[in-house]
């Protein structure tokens, strides 16, 4: 019976050190909704020992509510509202995140006792302060009421911490772009506050048959039903764009109000740019034997205009770490690709994201170039993926 017991006991230990089991919290603000009308919600995990006083504020992705028209967009945020993504309704009490959340130190060396708000995904982005009425259901747009809930609720403790991590994927990865500068604003500079964007890089490119950009397909019909009453959160960005500030929700022309030191996770060939972006699907089944060369060549003037961006950043900024496998791919933090051996930075050397990035982490002027100087499909390690859709 004994042993029955300490059997159980090691082996709930073990999964406690695995994973970080995070609680779901309802944010205080009453009026910080979802967009089915619920209240925003984020996951907590308290730090102890070393990561005591040091905060990762992740943002969960998922992808914009979007269409090429307003009607498609309305209906896009309805069909959103009744998904786990638009609503905190049906979210667990609590969920095991693996990746920059693991609690193992053997695999998250630096980042593994930091405390941890995992900020619940499910508000479109932006505000509006009426809802919307798509076919008689009510559509709240309270993204922005949602996070400064988070950050006021924390923001005692967040201005007493030695670093703050503002990162998430995808949309996420984009909002930690939009909120980072923001955080940096309220807290003192004693604080560290670094910026560490997962695929949150969407550039404004046309699509492969040039019909239209990227801009065009979301970002009109978008600002124009959920950010029509307030501006994004880098107000730098706004007050240099004002009639342009839309620019504010691009990475590519956000980042020069940013001035937090800036960690890029980014694969020049983000496996939902290539798709989504470029409205090409020559390259699904992860080669380029079904693309022909015009098509090879706009995939890698894409990636070109990633790097180059990228670079941009290394060079004005010498704090600046990055980690660009040429891999097809969209998403590195959550899960094991994190401290994986299938991305590395050249293709066997070791450097897998959870190592370049816990060493920038402790020391942003070490140099952390870690952007592939090879192009697909030449990183031998992930040569091999194919594109989810
Ligand atoms: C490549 O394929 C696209 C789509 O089928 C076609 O429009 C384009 O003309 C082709 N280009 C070349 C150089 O074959
Ligand atoms: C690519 O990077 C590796 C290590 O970072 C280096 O050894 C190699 O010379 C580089 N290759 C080119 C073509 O720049
Ligand atoms: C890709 O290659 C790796 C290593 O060779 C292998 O472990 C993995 O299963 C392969 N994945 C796919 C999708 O074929």
């Amino acid at each position: 019976m004994m042993n029955y017991i300490s059997t159980i006991l090691i082996i709930c230990l073990s999964l406690q050190i695995t994973y970080s089991t995070h609680t779901l919290n309802l944010v205080q603000d009453e009026q910080a909704l979802c967009l089915d009308g619920s209240r925003g919600s984020f996951y907590f995990d308290r730090g102890s020992g070393s990561g005591a006083k040091s905060w990762i504020i992740y943002f969960q992705g998922g992808g914009w509510i979007g269409g090429s028209t307003l009607e498609a967009t309305k209906n896009s945020a309805l069909s959103r509202s009744k998904t786990d993504i638009g609503s905190s309704k049906n979210k667990a009490q609590s969920v095991n995140i693996g990746g920059i959340f693991s609690r193992d130190s053997k695999v998250n060396p630096v980042l593994y006792n930091w405390n941890s708000i995992y900020i619940n995904y499910c508000d479109g982005t932006g505000y509006a302060k009426d809802p919307i009425v798509v076919s008689g259901t009510n559509i709240y747009f309270r993204g922005n009421s949602i996070t400064r809930s988070i950050i006021n609720q924390f923001l005692d403790e967040l201005k007493q911490a030695d670093k703050v991590i503002v990162s998430g994927c995808s949309a996420g990865g984009l909002a930690s772009f939009t909120w980072v500068q923001t955080i940096r604003d309220l807290l003192p500079p004693s604080v560290t506050v670094l910026n560490v964007p997962d695929s949150g890089v969407f550039q404004d490119l046309s699509t492969y048959d040039g019909s239209i950009t990227y801009k065009n397909t979301y970002h009109t019909n978008f600002m124009q039903l959920s950010n029509k009453e307030i501006s994004p959160p880098n107000t730098q960005c706004v007050q240099s764009n004002p009639n342009e500030q839309w620019k504010c929700l691009f990475a590519q022309y956000l980042i020069e109000y940013i001035d937090t030191p800036i960690f890029f996770v980014q694969s020049p060939y983000d496996s939902w740019c290539i798709p989504n972006i470029l409205k090409l699907s020559c390259a699904n089944d992860g080669t380029l034997q079904n693309c022909n060369q015009s098509q090879v060549n706009f995939i890698e003037s894409h990636a070109i205009s990633m790097e180059v961006m990228m670079k941009s950043r290394f060079s004005t900024h010498f704090n600046t770490g990055g980690f660009g496998p040429a891999c097809l791919q969209h998403c590195f933090l959550e899960g094991s690709n994190y401290y994986g051996t299938k991305f590395q930075v050249p293709t066997g050397s070791g450097n897998t994201i959870a190592k370049t990035l816990s060493a920038w982490v402790l020391d942003q002027s070490v140099s952390s170039n870690y952007l592939d100087n090879v192009s697909w499909p030449d990183n031998v390690g992930c040569n091999n993926l194919s594109i989810e859709m």
